[in-house]
C-alpha cells in the first residue's frame, strides 16, 4: 500500500509523513455495537483501553454505531447494543470522568472527514482489505457501499482527533495501516504534515482470541454458534460449560508455550488464561505444565468467572438506568466535538473549501 502512496503523491515534496511522537499523545479506539461484547473484544481491546486510561494518557473511546450500519441492524437491537456496550465499557473500568466515552453518530465531524478521506483513499487500497472480503463473502455485488468504504470512516474516527495511539486486536492492524496511508497521502497531496502517523497498539497475550470450537477461527460476536465464544453477559454456569466443551486435543499441557505451535486450541486457552490473569504465557506454562485438560479447563473457567462476573453484574446494574447511560454519551460527545471541530475546520481550509 505504501507504493500506492508514493506513486500517487508528488515526488517533489519533502517527506511529509508526520511522526506520531511529535503530536501530543492521544489515544482513540472504538468497538461496534453489534450483538454482545465477547471475550476477544474484552481481552484484545476494552481491557487494554482501561490500561491506557489508567496510564494517564488522554483517552477517547467510541461506540462506533455508524460502522455497525454497514451491515443490516435491527433498529431496536442497535439502540440496546449501544447502551449495553457503554455499560460494558464502564463496568470494565472505563471512567467517564477520565476518558471521553461517546457514540459516533453524535459527532458529525467523523462522517464529514470521512468524505474527504473517501476522496483521498484509492479503490485499490479498499479492495485489499481482508475484513471487507470476509464480511462481503462471495456476493460482493450485494455488499453495501458503506462496507466497502468503511476503512475511510475508521481513518476519520482516528484522525479527526489527531490520535497518536490506537489500541486494537490483531484483526484491525490492516485498517490502521490504511489510516497511515490516508494520512501520508493527504499530507503529501496538500504539502503539509497535518495528520500524524498513528501507531497501532497491539499488545499482550490475547491480541487474537480464537473460537472455542475451532482454534483456527477468530472468536467473533457474529459466529452463529454461541458455544464458540464467551459473552461478557454469560453467567457462571454458562462460562464453565463453554470451557468444559471447548475443543481440545487429548495430550497434556507441555512445559513450554513453543511446544503448542501445532495445537491451536490448546494455545488459545493458554492465551486466554494469560490475558485474564494478566501474566505472560510462560508464567502460565510454569503453573500448568503436565496438567490434563480435565484439570486445566475448570481452573480456567474459575478464573474467567472471577474476572468476568463482577463486570456482568455491574453491566446489569447500569442497564437499569438507560437515561444515565445516554447522559454519559451526550456529555462525552460534547467533549469529543470540542477536539474534532477545529481539526475538521483546518482540514477543510487546507483542501480549499470555503468554510
Ligand atoms: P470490532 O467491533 O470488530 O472489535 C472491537 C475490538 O475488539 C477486537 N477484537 C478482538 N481482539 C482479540 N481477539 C478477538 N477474537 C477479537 N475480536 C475483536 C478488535 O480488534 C477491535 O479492537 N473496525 C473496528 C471498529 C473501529 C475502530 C475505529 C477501532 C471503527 N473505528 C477506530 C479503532 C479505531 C471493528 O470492527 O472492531
Amino acid at each position: 500500500m505504501t507504493d500506492a502512496v508514493h506513486t500517487q503523491s508528488n515526488p517533489a515534496t519533502a517527506d511529509l509523513t508526520a511522526d506520531a511522537p511529535s503530536f501530543p499523545k492521544r489515544v482513540f479506539s472504538g468497538v461496534q455495537p453489534t450483538n454482545r461484547l465477547q471475550l476477544g473484544n474484552y481481552l484484545g481491546a476494552v481491557k487494554r483501553f482501561v490500561d491506557m486510561q489508567n496510564s494517564g494518557a488522554e483517552t477517547l473511546y467510541c461506540i462506533v454505531d455508524l460502522h455497525a450500519l454497514s451491515v443490516w441492524q435491527d433498529p431496536a437491537d442497535l439502540t440496546r447494543a449501544t447502551r449495553e456496550l457503554t455499560a460494558g465499557y464502564i463496568a470494565s473500568g472505563l471512567d467517564p470522568e477520565k476518558s471521553i466515552l461517546f457514540n459516533q453518530a453524535r459527532v458529525p465531524e467523523h462522517t464529514q472527514l470521512a468524505w474527504i478521506f473517501n476522496c483521498v483513499a484509492r479503490m485499490g487500497w479498499m479492495s485489499r482489505m481482508t475484513q471487507f472480503k470476509d464480511k462481503a463473502g462471495k456476493n460482493r455485488e450485494n455488499a453495501s457501499v458503506g462496507l466497502f468504504t468503511y476503512p475511510a470512516l475508521m481513518a476519520a474516527d482516528i484522525l479527526v482527533y489527531h490520535a497518536t495511539h490506537v489500541p486494537v486486536g490483531d484483526d484491525q492492524k490492516q485498517h490502521i495501516e490504511l489510516t497511515r496511508d490516508v494520512a501520508a497521502k493527504f499530507n503529501n497531496d496538500f504539502k503539509t504534515p497535518f495528520f500524524p502517523m498513528t501507531e497501532p497498539v497491539i499488545e499482550g497475550a490475547a491480541t487474537r482470541v480464537m473460537s472455542l470450537r475451532d482454534g483456527t477461527k477468530k472468536m467473533s460476536k457474529s459466529d452463529p454458534s454461541d458455544m464458540s465464544r464467551i459473552n461478557l453477559t454469560d453467567d457462571a454456569d454458562t462460562i464453565a460449560q463453554k470451557f468444559r466443551k471447548a475443543r481440545t486435543d487429548p495430550d497434556p499441557l507441555p512445559e513450554t508455550f513453543a511446544e503448542l505451535a501445532e495445537r491451536p486450541e490448546a494455545r488459545n486457552l493458554i492465551n486466554i488464561y494469560a490475558g485474564l490473569a494478566d501474566i505472560s504465557v510462560d508464567a502460565v506454562m510454569a503453573e500448568v505444565s503436565g496438567q490434563a485438560f480435565s484439570e486445566f479447563k475448570p481452573r480456567l473457567a474459575d478464573l474467567a468467572v472471577a474476572k468476568l462476573s463482577p463486570i456482568s453484574t455491574e453491566m446489569e446494574r447500569l442497564m437499569r438506568d438507560p437515561a444515565e447511560i445516554d447522559r454519559i454519551l451526550a456529555n462525552g460527545a460534547e467533549r469529543a466535538r470540542a477536539i474534532a471541530a477545529p481539526i475538521l475546520k483546518r482540514t477543510y481550509e487546507i483542501t480549499g473549501l470555503v468554510v
